[in-house]
């Protein structure tokens, strides 16, 4: 076998794994969840979640990947544990699953960009959306979003994936910061500074039960976890660095863009006054465009931040797109000995054709994002969990010290893992379940919304 691709530098490789945790989930879905659920209280609660679960569990995919070397399924094999290759199978399932659905909002976001720079956008917000969101032109503009996947996928972890990040996710932070800036010179923008900061800590004691899972939910999805990618990612690693000292940088960095683009979207909806609605999937591309078609300047800075905004949301989004290509290019090639080019097309196909339901009805990537996040996503990590913690053990601190040298972290991860990280997980996977199979009314019922 030809000799497994590396990182070439330790910065690469963090900068791809924030790539992939940088995403939607932090320029929409975190600010709304922020300020729906108590504001500053609820980014206190996130941030424990980061620390408490977020870390121990990257840092546990990690360690799988590291000591493996290998593909996120193959893995478990070279671990000596063939019979959790399950493990590893769900995370890749959910990554091509993802992608399927991820990629269609990519063409959206790709549309929205060439929709600012025409002005055609911002005209009648909601129109626009109707237009581009479903049908034909949601189906080319899928496709166009996955072919820039595949072109980067198809170029390798080196000249491919890491170059593109390099460049991807310094941007994606200066121009959060140039709109946070700009954002900030609105009239009425405290008001958003407000809803999104301010503390509000009768609302968690009140509403405990929502709210704590909501922001252990947010920490696994937004860093990425669950869908084999950061076992992927972590395969690669030639070197022994701190994996710690990785970890902690990734979910830093990832925590610090969520909060940049609060500090854009919400000051911007509200100098604008538009309701901050309910936020998903469709609401950033309606709520933001008559936001932005409200600025002074007759139309034309409305555009040019709507051609910035969109570029970020663009960039962000392919960096994740390809990291769930990415777990699954590595089955594929590891695995089967496919080479990586044919690979990343085939499978970059096949993405676009379990797609094209999401690109027809909205209604269909509403179901498939349910099916990821509640189903799929909470299993796998809960597998992990079980896995390092419980089967590899004293193994996954050994691979924890490689390239540090951390005397007491190591057991005391493993204990967080196998008991705290455990039980949260547990729970999680209990109320989503509840929500899929027993409560026919809920957001994600089994049922596909649009077979109702
Ligand atoms: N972290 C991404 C975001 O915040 C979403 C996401 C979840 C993701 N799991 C992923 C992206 C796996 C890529 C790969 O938007």
């Amino acid at each position: 076998m030809s000799q497994r691709e590396t990182w070439a530098t330790r910065t690469g490789f963090i900068l791809a794994a924030v790539g992939s945790a940088v995403g939607l989930g932090n320029i929409w879905r975190f600010p709304f969840q922020t300020s729906a659920n108590g504001g500053a209280a609820f980014l206190v609660v996130y941030l424990a979640a980061v620390l408490l679960i977020g870390i121990p569990v990257i840092l546990a995919e990690f360690s799988i990947g590291r000591r493996a070397n290998v593909d996120a399924i193959k893995a478990f094999r070279t671990l000596d544990h063939s019979g959790w290759r399950f493990v590893g199978a769900i995370g890749i399932l959910a990554s091509f699953w993802t992608l399927s659905y991820y990629s269609v909002v990519g063409g959206w976001v790709t549309r929205y960009v060439a929709g600012s720079v025409t002005g055609n956008a911002l005209a009648a917000p909601e129109g626009y959306f109707g237009a581009v969101s479903a049908g034909l032109p949601a189906i080319v503009t899928h496709a166009i979003f996955l072919a820039v996947t595949i072109g980067i996928v198809a170029f390798g972890i080196e000249r491919g994936i890491e170059l593109a990040t390099k460049f991807m996710v310094p941007s994606i932070v200066v121009l959060l910061i140039a709109l946070a800036v700009f954002a900030a010179t609105l009239p009425g923008a405290s008001e958003g500074y407000a809803f999104f900061l301010s503390p509000d800590f009768s609302v968690i004691v009140e509403d405990a039960a929502t709210i704590l899972p909501a922001a252990f939910g947010q920490a696994l999805f937004s860093l990425s976890l669950g869908f084999s990618v950061m076992i992927t990612y972590a395969s690669y690693l030639g070197r022994d660095d701190s994996l710690l000292a990785d970890g902690l940088a990734i979910a830093i960095t990832n925590t610090f863009v969520g909060v940049l683009a609060g500090l854009v979207v919400l000051p911007l909806l509200f100098a604008q006054g538009v309701p901050p609605g309910e936020g998903g999937a469709g609401a950033v591309f309606v709520a933001i465009p008559t936001a932005l078609a409200e600025l002074p300047g007759g139309g034309l800075v409305g555009r040019a931040i709507g051609v910035v905004f969109f570029a970020v949301v663009f960039i962000a989004a392919l960096s994740s797109a390809i990291s769930l290509l990415e777990a699954v290019v590595a089955y594929a090639v590891d695995t089967f000995g496919i080479s990586r080019a044919p690979a990343a097309i085939g499978l970059g196909i096949a993405g676009f054709l379990l797609g094209i339901p999401s690109a027809l009805d909205t209604a269909w990537l509403d179901w498939f994002d349910g099916i990821g996040v509640t189903l799929f996503l909470p299993l796998a990590v809960l597998s992990v969990v079980v896995f390092v913690g419980w089967i590899m053990g004293d193994e996954a601190i050994d691979e924890l010290r490689r390239g540090s040298d951390l005397t007491g972290v190591g057991p005391a991860w493993l204990w967080t893992l196998r008991t705290f990280v455990l039980l949260v997980v547990v729970l999680i996977v209990a109320l989503n379940f509840n929500d899929l199979f027993l409560t026919p009314d809920a957001g994600y019922y089994i049922v596909p919304g649009p077979l109702r």
